[in-house]
């Protein structure tokens, strides 16, 4: 039966890819890249968010870490910049709303959370 068991082991390769591809983010940095400023949400990101994001005791996701991230970004770009200006409680401490920053405009933390994105999607994996 060589013509089932092609068959069988291309149904096969088929299915891993698809498990594959679902596995990825659904986000994708050339996306990023035209819908939010990445420059402007790095210079937030410096001033602002670095002081959590880019300091392990904080115990926030660090900057570039795509393993904290990926599992994040999964649930959607928009909820995870909603969440950053509200601000919440989580298990790994507490978000403050806008970063404790009020000045800053929601479309000012949607670039320091696509900024967060864009560096974790770069960021080799495992
Ligand atoms: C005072 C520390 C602190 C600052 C400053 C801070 N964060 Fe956070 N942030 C955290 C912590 C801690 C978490 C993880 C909370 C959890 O999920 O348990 C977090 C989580 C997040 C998340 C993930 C949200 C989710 O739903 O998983 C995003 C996005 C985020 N921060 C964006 C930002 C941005 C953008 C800034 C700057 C404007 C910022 N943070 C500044 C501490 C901080």
């Amino acid at each position: 039966m060589p013509f089932r068991l092609a068959l069988a082991a291309s149904v096969g390769v088929a299915l891993s890819a698809l498990l594959a591809a679902e596995s990825e983010p659904p986000l994708r940095r050339e996306a990023l890249a035209k819908e939010h400023d990445l420059a402007a949400g790095e210079r937030v990101f410096t001033i602002v968010c670095a002081a959590c994001h880019a300091d392990e005791a904080s115990g926030a996701p660090l900057v570039g870490d795509r393993a904290a991230w990926v599992p994040r970004l999964e649930q959607g770009l928009g909820r995870l910049v909603r969440r950053a200006i509200e601000g919440y409680e989580g298990p790994a401490g507490e978000m403050p709303a806008r970063g404790g920053d009020d000045t800053l405009a929601d479309a000012a933390v949607a670039n320091a959370v696509a900024f967060l994105a864009d560096r974790a999607l770069a960021a080799p994996s495992g």
